[in-house]
């Protein structure tokens, strides 16, 4: 067997990992080949910028107050959004004709709490024809590029294990009718797993243990994989970023495509009202003359709390993670680093004796990256509220609200709500269906 490199040696020493040593030992080739190519690539400062995320992180002492959004006329349906945004939806329309418009899915989660076994964009949501996420976003492609006479470019992110199975799944599904060569695939980060400890841990193939560097890394992914050359190449100066598991997402919404240019912002974000004081969900602040989203955890309980003087929460601009992003911004900002966030998870590995651990308890810290960290370097950034049933009913758990049952209700209660106001008839006790293609109509 051949011995461990002399500055493998080294750096495990000068890394504090020299316990990897001791796997090394019991390894094949082929499995030490593989561990010593990922200790060769890991960087001392990386590891150490983890290690110090894996701290509990002081929280900061700059005062904020709410973000002011562009708040909806009417939130009853048909709803009416803000009078800048329904103006500004006709130069959105104009963005999207004039081909200056792309589409990017994150898709690179693994989708724990879902518990599918494939990638969640291929999760069969759609209520009667059982169409999955990714057809509905294809169809209200096809739609755009129909209307608007321009196709959309569509980036696809994926992590290393999303990646094979959703390009073989676009493939049988023959890219949903869209050309393929408007679709790209690209990959995402990633970043060590670390023991509370600080240890790396191997797993049954000998690699280190990493895990997607968080939606944030689709900022740096982008520029390593040429996309965002491709976007400029293709004309593209605004780039519609959206979540795989939004089941009511309105791909490239001329409304917020357009109320970001015409006012000139680098960032366009859909807010949704924040109903309840515990709802578990980020919010729109302004601090330090910056947008910035603050989880639900950093809010003290006044502010939780606080309502302004119609009763309405203070703090109340619910993050959708909708956003659109100018691309020169993303183009400025993809060298810069973005905050790494430790969360600790139950991570499989490989324990000493050579034995594949899969605990039933968190053992690990993953690290990510969040896209709304950047926020603040943007020079303006405009906020948009929008109906929350039409906008996003995001796809997250096995089971309550945000399941497949629970994303089937409100997506039918949207879909009854639109056929009533037209005045169509349906039975209201049989499963229905809005197709996405018509459904698109209505965007
Ligand atoms: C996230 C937001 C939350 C927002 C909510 C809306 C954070 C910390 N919170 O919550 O403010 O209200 O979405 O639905 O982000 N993804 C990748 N690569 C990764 C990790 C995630 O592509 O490494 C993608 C997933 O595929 C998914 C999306 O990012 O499309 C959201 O990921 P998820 O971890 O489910 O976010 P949430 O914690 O639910």
């Amino acid at each position: 067997m051949a011995a461990v490199p002399d500055h493998i040696r080294k750096k495990l020493a000068a890394l504090g990992q020299e316990h990897l040593l001791r796997w090394a030992e019991r390894f094949d080739d082929s499995m030490r080949q593989a561990l010593f190519a990922d200790i060769d690539a890991i960087e001392a400062g990386q590891l150490a910028t983890l290690r110090a995320a894996m701290k509990p992180q002081a929280s900061t002492n700059i005062p904020f107050t709410p973000f002011p959004f562009l708040e909806l006329e009417d939130a009853n349906f048909p709803y009416r959004l803000h009078r800048d945004a329904r103006e500004a939806t006709a130069h959105g329309e104009t963005l999207l004709r004039e081909g200056k418009v792309a589409a990017l899915v994150v898709a690179g989660g693994e989708g724990t709490r879902l518990g599918f076994n494939r990638p969640k964009g291929f999760f069969p949501i759609y209520p009667v024809s059982g169409r999955c996420l990714f057809d509905g976003f294809a169809a209200q492609l096809r739609v755009i590029e129909k209307r608007f006479g321009r196709a959309v470019p569509w980036y696809v992110m994926t992590s290393r294990a999303t990646h094979d199975a959703t390009v073989k799944g676009f493939k049988e599904a023959k890219h949903y009718d869209l050309n393929p060569v408007n679709i790209s695939f690209f990959t995402q980060g990633e970043s060590p797993v670390l023991a509370p400890d600080g240890r790396l841990l191997p797993d049954a193939s000998g690699r280190i243990v990493r895990s997607p560097d968080g939606h944030g890394g689709c900022i740096e992914a982008l520029a390593c994989s040429r996309m965002l050359d491709d976007m400029k190449k293709r004309g593209v100066e605004w780039i519609y970023y959206f979540q795989v598991d939004n089941a009511m997402e309105r791909v490239c919404d001329p409304a917020l495509v357009g109320v970001t240019a015409s006012k000139d912002a680098d960032v366009g974000v859909k807010v949704v009202r924040k109903q309840e004081p515990g709802e578990k969900v980020g919010v729109l602040v302004e601090r330090d003359d910056h947008a910035s989203v603050v989880e639900y955890t950093e809010l003290s309980e006044t502010q939780t709390n606080e309502r302004d003087t119609q009763g309405r929460l203070r703090y109340c601009a619910g993050n959708t993670a909708i956003h659109v992003f100018r691309r020169s911004f993303l183009e400025r900002v993809a060298g810069e680093s973005l905050p790494w966030h430790a969360a600790f998870k139950a991570v499989p590995h490989m324990d000493e004796a050579g034995k594949i651990v899969t605990p039933s308890q968190p053992n690990a810290y993953k690290f990510e990256r969040f896209i709304f960290d950047v926020f603040p370097r943007a020079k303006k950034l405009v906020a948009l509220e929008v109906p929350r049933r039409r906008d996003f009913v995001p796809l997250k758990d096995a089971s309550g609200p945000r399941s497949p049952e629970g994303v089937r209700k409100e997506m039918q209660a949207e879909w009854r709500a639109w056929l009533a106001h037209k005045g169509e008839k349906f039975d209201t006790d049989a499963p229905l269906e809005i197709s996405p293609e018509r459904w698109a109509e209505t965007l």
